[in-house]
């Protein structure tokens, strides 16, 4: 089957067209219009600028993709529609929403309702070949969410942690816009950390040793926010010091959280996914406790870090293929559409 998938949750619209047959997956084309550059000079993402710009751009980037994909013929070649339903932006959902309803309704095509983190997941299955190692533990973490998952199955999902305030991505873009690095933050504080010492200021890892796989991270932010305060004025070097010593604080604790997981529910594989999931030290980090683990370590190739709808077209594909063999009734993850939600 062919899947067109629409993904506008927050500040990328995009489409994409993925064929999914039987131990085959191809993504025919993927194309996504950023708005980073809007919303940079405003250190975050504006819901209502974000959603104009959805209404401006979804038709020209929809019309991108069919053509990257050689679709002439709509109601012959695409045989489903899915769509990002939430959690995201509501202003920003709601208009990809209305255009794939409004494509299904045209063409009568059956309209799929993908959860944002479900996409995320299976970022993981837009290459080649990938073992279904499960249970897999996902590491979801990006501007919005900082989850971890328990995977049974395609669908078959259980939330066991989740923050109880700021994303991760949303931390590494607050600490960006306090060191002065602009929008969005996380690729910034990656880069300099590299001529960094970790460590070299001691900022804390909230709820590290909290028993429970929950995680916080508006008081890292804070920490960060005195901790530039007390120092006053720094040089180059301190910058890249401050943000190694940011970048392992936020990522110790989704390393230590994700190990004790993944030993707790014997899981068979990790799997991380998000935006953050770009983060070298994270994939790196995350790799050495599978191998310790002697599990396999998953991670999207680069190009499908960050949103897009080529995943939010694959996981609508595998819901599908799922709600005709299978009784969908076990647990999905249990986040709902939150309209209001912003970040
Ligand atoms: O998944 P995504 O595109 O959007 C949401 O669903 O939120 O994630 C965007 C987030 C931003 O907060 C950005 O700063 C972060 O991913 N990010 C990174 C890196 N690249 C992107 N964070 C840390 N290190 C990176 N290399
Ligand atoms: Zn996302």
């Amino acid at each position: 089957m062919k899947v067109l998938g629409v993904e506008t949750s927050c500040d990328e619209t995009a489409v994409a067209v993925v064929e999914f047959e039987k131990g085959h997956i191809g993504v025919l084309s993927n194309v996504v219009s950023s708005q980073v550059k809007l919303h940079a000079k405003y250190g975050g993402v504006v819901p209502h600028l974000a959603s104009r710009e959805h209404a401006k751009n979804i038709g020209h980037v929809f019309e991108q993709a069919l053509a990257e994909a050689d679709v002439t013929n709509f109601a012959e070649q695409i045989d489903a529609i899915a769509v990002t339903h939430g959690p995201g932006l509501g202003p920003s959902l709601i208009i990809g929403i209305a255009f794939a309803k409004t494509l299904a309704f045209k063409y009568k095509k059956p309209l799929i309702d993908v959860n944002h983190l479900d996409g995320h997941i299976h970022s993981n299955w837009l290459k080649d070949k990938l073992l279904n190692a499960f249970p897999a533990l996902c590491v979801v973490v990006s501007g919005g969410h900082t989850e971890l998952v328990l995977m049974r199955d395609h669908g078959k999902y259980k939330l066991i942690g989740e923050t109880l305030d700021d994303a991760i991505g949303e931390a590494f873009d607050k600490a960006a816009r306090l060191l002065g690095l602009g929008y969005p933050g996380g690729p910034a504080i990656s880069k300099l950390a590299e001529h960094g010492i970790p460590e070299h200021y001691p900022l804390p890892s909230p709820m590290i040793n909290a028993k429970n796989y929950n995680f916080s991270y508006s008081g890292l932010k804070t920490a960060l926010l005195y901790l530039l305060r007390d120092i006053g004025k720094i040089d180059q070097q301190q910058k890249a010091d401050i943000a190694a010593s940011f970048q392992k604080a936020a990522i110790d604790v989704v390393v230590s959280k994700a190990k004790r997981a993944a030993k707790q529910y014997n899981v068979m594989s990790i799997m991380l996914s998000g935006g953050v999931s770009a983060n070298i030290s994270l994939r790196e980090r995350l790799q050495t406790v599978s191998k310790d683990l002697s599990i396999p370590f998953f991670c999207p190739d680069m190009k499908y870090t960050t949103d897009n709808a080529a995943m939010i077209a694959l996981a609508g594909a595998f819901t599908h293929e799922h709600s005709k063999t299978k009784n969908l009734s076990y647990k999905r993850i249990k986040m709902e559409p939150n309209l209001s939600l912003s970040h």
